[in-house]
Protein backbone atom coordinates (compact mmCIF):
# COMPACT_ATOMS: atom_id res chain seq x y z
CA UNK A 1 0.00 0.00 0.00
CA UNK A 2 2.79 2.20 -0.81
CA UNK A 3 0.00 4.47 -3.55
CA UNK A 4 -2.32 6.63 -1.95
CA UNK A 5 -5.47 4.59 -1.58
CA UNK A 6 -7.90 5.77 -4.10
CA UNK A 7 -11.05 5.58 -1.86
CA UNK A 8 -9.51 8.76 0.14
CA UNK A 9 -10.44 12.32 0.00
CA UNK A 10 -6.85 14.11 -0.38
CA UNK A 11 -8.27 17.35 0.27
CA UNK A 12 -9.87 15.84 3.46
CA UNK A 13 -6.78 14.25 4.88
CA UNK A 14 -5.74 14.66 8.96
CA UNK A 15 -2.61 17.43 8.47
CA UNK A 16 -1.46 16.54 12.15
CA UNK A 17 -1.85 12.60 13.42
CA UNK A 18 -0.99 11.95 16.97
CA UNK A 19 -0.69 7.76 18.09
CA UNK A 20 -0.68 7.03 21.84
CA UNK A 21 1.30 3.63 20.99
CA UNK A 22 0.25 0.80 23.40
CA UNK A 23 -0.26 -2.41 23.56
CA UNK A 24 3.62 -3.64 22.74
CA UNK A 25 3.97 -5.56 25.68
CA UNK A 26 0.19 -7.46 25.00
CA UNK A 27 2.02 -8.62 21.75
CA UNK A 28 5.27 -10.05 23.29
CA UNK A 29 3.34 -11.66 25.82
CA UNK A 30 1.13 -12.97 23.53
CA UNK A 31 3.82 -14.80 22.01
CA UNK A 32 5.37 -16.04 24.72
CA UNK A 33 8.18 -13.55 24.47
CA UNK A 34 9.84 -10.76 26.56
CA UNK A 35 7.55 -7.35 26.33
CA UNK A 36 11.33 -5.80 25.34
CA UNK A 37 10.45 -7.63 21.87
CA UNK A 38 6.94 -5.86 21.42
CA UNK A 39 8.99 -2.40 22.10
CA UNK A 40 11.09 -3.10 19.56
CA UNK A 41 8.75 -4.50 16.68
CA UNK A 42 7.10 -1.29 17.70
CA UNK A 43 9.59 0.63 16.62
CA UNK A 44 9.03 -0.98 12.68
CA UNK A 45 5.66 -0.18 13.67
CA UNK A 46 6.44 3.83 13.88
CA UNK A 47 9.09 3.66 10.97
CA UNK A 48 6.38 2.52 8.64
CA UNK A 49 4.04 4.98 9.75
CA UNK A 50 6.14 7.46 9.38
CA UNK A 51 7.20 6.28 5.88
CA UNK A 52 3.55 5.96 5.05
CA UNK A 53 3.00 9.88 6.34
CA UNK A 54 5.30 11.00 3.61
CA UNK A 55 3.79 8.77 1.02
CA UNK A 56 0.64 10.09 2.00
CA UNK A 57 0.59 13.37 2.42
CA UNK A 58 0.33 13.81 6.02
CA UNK A 59 2.24 16.62 7.23
CA UNK A 60 2.79 16.05 11.01
CA UNK A 61 2.78 12.60 13.13
CA UNK A 62 3.55 12.98 16.70
CA UNK A 63 3.74 9.65 18.80
CA UNK A 64 3.61 9.04 22.30
CA UNK A 65 7.05 6.69 22.99
CA UNK A 66 7.65 7.68 26.85
CA UNK A 67 5.05 9.08 29.53
CA UNK A 68 5.53 10.87 33.04
CA UNK A 69 4.44 7.67 34.62
CA UNK A 70 6.39 5.17 32.94
CA UNK A 71 9.53 5.87 34.73
CA UNK A 72 7.34 3.76 37.40
CA UNK A 73 7.77 0.49 35.50
CA UNK A 74 10.78 -1.93 36.36
CA UNK A 75 14.05 -0.45 36.05
CA UNK A 76 15.01 -2.80 33.77
CA UNK A 77 12.14 -2.03 31.21
CA UNK A 78 13.07 1.77 31.96
CA UNK A 79 16.76 1.28 30.59
CA UNK A 80 15.81 -1.10 27.91
CA UNK A 81 13.61 1.83 26.84
CA UNK A 82 16.58 4.48 27.34
CA UNK A 83 18.71 2.09 25.64
CA UNK A 84 16.25 1.56 22.47
CA UNK A 85 15.41 5.06 22.13
CA UNK A 86 19.22 5.79 21.52
CA UNK A 87 20.45 3.15 19.30
CA UNK A 88 17.12 4.14 16.84
CA UNK A 89 18.21 7.54 16.87
CA UNK A 90 21.89 6.54 15.81
CA UNK A 91 20.53 4.25 13.30
CA UNK A 92 17.83 5.96 12.04
CA UNK A 93 19.24 9.79 12.09
CA UNK A 94 20.51 9.65 8.22
CA UNK A 95 18.04 8.28 6.64
CA UNK A 96 15.39 10.52 8.73
CA UNK A 97 17.50 13.66 7.59
CA UNK A 98 18.07 12.71 3.94
CA UNK A 99 14.18 12.40 3.38
CA UNK A 100 14.20 15.92 4.60
CA UNK A 101 12.42 14.67 7.98
CA UNK A 102 12.02 17.48 10.90
CA UNK A 103 12.50 16.35 14.27
CA UNK A 104 11.26 17.28 17.09
CA UNK A 105 11.27 15.87 21.19
CA UNK A 106 8.13 16.71 23.42
CA UNK A 107 8.43 16.66 26.85
CA UNK A 108 10.79 17.27 29.91
CA UNK A 109 14.57 16.04 28.49
CA UNK A 110 16.21 17.02 31.47
CA UNK A 111 16.22 13.74 33.33
CA UNK A 112 17.19 11.62 30.16
CA UNK A 113 20.04 9.71 30.16
CA UNK A 114 23.17 12.39 29.27
CA UNK A 115 24.31 10.64 26.02
CA UNK A 116 20.35 10.30 24.86
CA UNK A 117 19.47 14.07 25.42
CA UNK A 118 22.57 15.44 23.63
CA UNK A 119 21.97 12.99 20.47
CA UNK A 120 18.11 14.22 20.78
CA UNK A 121 19.37 17.86 21.03
CA UNK A 122 21.46 17.47 18.41
CA UNK A 123 18.85 15.64 15.76
CA UNK A 124 16.70 19.10 16.73
CA UNK A 125 19.67 20.85 15.47
CA UNK A 126 20.06 19.08 12.15
CA UNK A 127 16.89 18.95 10.94
CA UNK A 128 15.56 22.41 11.71
CA UNK A 129 15.62 23.53 8.48
CA UNK A 130 14.08 20.75 6.45
CA UNK A 131 10.63 21.10 4.93
CA UNK A 132 9.29 17.32 5.17
CA UNK A 133 7.33 15.56 7.10
CA UNK A 134 7.20 17.06 10.90
CA UNK A 135 8.17 14.36 13.17
CA UNK A 136 7.41 15.33 17.00
CA UNK A 137 8.40 12.17 19.55
CA UNK A 138 6.63 12.73 22.84
CA UNK A 139 9.08 11.27 25.32
CA UNK A 140 8.96 12.17 28.74
CA UNK A 141 6.11 14.29 28.08
CA UNK A 142 3.16 14.34 30.87
CA UNK A 143 0.83 16.60 29.78
CA UNK A 144 -0.44 18.24 33.48
CA UNK A 145 3.58 18.31 33.88
CA UNK A 146 3.46 20.38 30.56
CA UNK A 147 0.57 22.87 31.25
CA UNK A 148 1.99 23.78 35.03
CA UNK A 149 5.39 24.18 32.65
CA UNK A 150 3.56 26.63 30.98
CA UNK A 151 1.60 28.97 33.70
CA UNK A 152 5.10 28.89 35.50
CA UNK A 153 6.94 30.68 32.37
CA UNK A 154 3.95 32.83 31.99
CA UNK A 155 4.03 33.92 35.68
CA UNK A 156 7.55 34.66 35.70
CA UNK A 157 7.19 36.89 32.20
CA UNK A 158 4.55 38.51 34.39
CA UNK A 159 6.47 38.92 37.62
CA UNK A 160 9.26 40.69 34.76
CA UNK A 161 6.46 43.13 33.64
CA UNK A 162 7.14 41.31 30.10
CA UNK A 163 3.39 40.62 30.02
CA UNK A 164 0.01 42.04 31.41
CA UNK A 165 -2.47 38.89 33.11
CA UNK A 166 -4.96 40.66 30.18
CA UNK A 167 -2.33 39.43 27.65
CA UNK A 168 -2.27 36.03 28.33
CA UNK A 169 -5.02 34.28 25.88
CA UNK A 170 -5.28 30.56 24.81
CA UNK A 171 -2.65 31.78 21.62
CA UNK A 172 0.02 32.90 24.07
CA UNK A 173 -0.60 29.86 26.29
CA UNK A 174 -0.35 27.26 23.43
CA UNK A 175 3.40 28.94 22.10
CA UNK A 176 4.52 27.43 25.91
CA UNK A 177 3.86 23.82 25.56
CA UNK A 178 5.82 21.41 23.83
CA UNK A 179 3.79 21.87 20.50
CA UNK A 180 4.31 25.74 20.06
CA UNK A 181 5.85 24.44 16.91
CA UNK A 182 3.95 21.71 15.69
CA UNK A 183 0.08 22.62 16.79
CA UNK A 184 -3.28 20.34 17.56
CA UNK A 185 -3.41 16.90 16.23
CA UNK A 186 -6.62 16.31 14.18
CA UNK A 187 -6.43 12.67 14.85
CA UNK A 188 -5.59 10.86 17.69
CA UNK A 189 -5.04 7.11 17.19
CA UNK A 190 -4.78 4.37 20.55
CA UNK A 191 -4.09 1.57 19.84
CA UNK A 192 -4.88 -1.48 21.89
CA UNK A 193 -8.36 -0.19 23.16
CA UNK A 194 -7.55 1.39 25.84
CA UNK A 195 -10.06 4.10 26.11
CA UNK A 196 -8.17 6.66 27.67
CA UNK A 197 -5.37 9.71 26.84
CA UNK A 198 -3.10 8.87 29.54
CA UNK A 199 -1.72 12.15 30.33
CA UNK A 200 -1.39 13.09 26.21
CA UNK A 201 -2.09 16.82 24.62
CA UNK A 202 -4.64 17.42 26.86
CA UNK A 203 -5.13 20.82 25.85
CA UNK A 204 -4.28 20.26 22.48
CA UNK A 205 -6.94 17.11 21.61
CA UNK A 206 -9.85 19.36 22.93
CA UNK A 207 -11.53 19.00 19.45
CA UNK A 208 -9.17 16.08 17.83
CA UNK A 209 -10.91 13.27 16.46
CA UNK A 210 -10.39 9.98 18.44
CA UNK A 211 -10.03 6.63 16.85
CA UNK A 212 -9.56 3.73 19.21
CA UNK A 213 -8.65 0.09 17.79
CA UNK A 214 -7.87 -3.02 19.29
CA UNK A 215 -5.68 -3.53 17.09
CA UNK A 216 -1.83 -3.61 19.44
CA UNK A 217 0.64 -1.30 18.06
CA UNK A 218 3.17 -3.62 16.84
CA UNK A 219 0.26 -4.74 14.28
CA UNK A 220 -0.86 -1.70 13.64
CA UNK A 221 0.33 -1.62 9.61
CA UNK A 222 -0.59 0.58 6.98
CA UNK A 223 -3.84 -1.21 6.31
CA UNK A 224 -5.65 -0.27 9.78
CA UNK A 225 -3.81 3.03 9.36
CA UNK A 226 -6.03 3.27 6.46
CA UNK A 227 -9.44 2.29 8.25
CA UNK A 228 -8.76 5.55 10.64
CA UNK A 229 -8.58 7.45 7.75
CA UNK A 230 -11.61 5.95 6.20
CA UNK A 231 -13.21 6.39 9.54
CA UNK A 232 -11.90 10.19 10.37
CA UNK A 233 -12.98 10.54 6.73
CA UNK A 234 -16.72 10.08 7.69
CA UNK A 235 -16.88 12.60 10.55
CA UNK A 236 -18.25 15.66 10.82
CA UNK A 237 -16.01 17.95 12.32
CA UNK A 238 -18.60 20.88 14.09
CA UNK A 239 -16.58 22.40 16.42
CA UNK A 240 -19.65 23.48 18.53
CA UNK A 241 -21.39 24.63 15.81
CA UNK A 242 -24.13 23.22 13.91
C1 LIG B 1 3.41 1.04 24.79
O1 LIG B 1 3.25 -0.32 25.01
C2 LIG B 1 4.86 1.47 24.84
C3 LIG B 1 5.24 2.28 25.99
C4 LIG B 1 4.44 2.73 26.91
C5 LIG B 1 6.65 2.61 26.12
P1 LIG B 1 3.09 -0.89 26.48
O2 LIG B 1 4.45 -1.21 27.00
O3 LIG B 1 2.29 0.03 27.31
O4 LIG B 1 2.29 -2.23 26.20
P2 LIG B 1 1.12 -2.84 27.08
O5 LIG B 1 0.09 -1.77 27.26
O6 LIG B 1 1.74 -3.24 28.38
O7 LIG B 1 0.63 -3.98 26.29
C1 LIG C 1 0.57 5.43 27.26
O1 LIG C 1 0.58 4.05 27.41
C2 LIG C 1 1.99 5.93 27.14
C3 LIG C 1 2.67 5.58 25.90
C4 LIG C 1 2.16 4.94 24.89
C5 LIG C 1 4.04 6.03 25.81
P1 LIG C 1 0.58 3.38 28.84
O2 LIG C 1 0.58 1.91 28.61
O3 LIG C 1 1.67 3.92 29.67
O4 LIG C 1 -0.81 3.88 29.44
P2 LIG C 1 -1.72 3.25 30.56
O5 LIG C 1 -0.84 2.85 31.69
O6 LIG C 1 -2.41 2.08 29.95
O7 LIG C 1 -2.69 4.33 30.90
MG1 LIG D 1 0.34 0.18 27.78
Amino acid sequence: MKTFPPDLDREKLPQHVAVIMDGNGRWATQRGLPRAVGHRQGVDTLKDLLRCCKDWGIGTLTAYAFSTENWHRPLEEVNFLMVLFERVLHQELAALQQEGVQLHFAGDLSPLPATLRRQMEEAMALTAQNQGVVFNVAINYGSRSEIVKACREIAQRVQAKELRPEDIDEILFAQHLYTAATGDPDLLVRTSGEMRLSNFLLWQLAYTEIYVTDVLWPDFNRREFHKALQDFQSRQRRFGKV
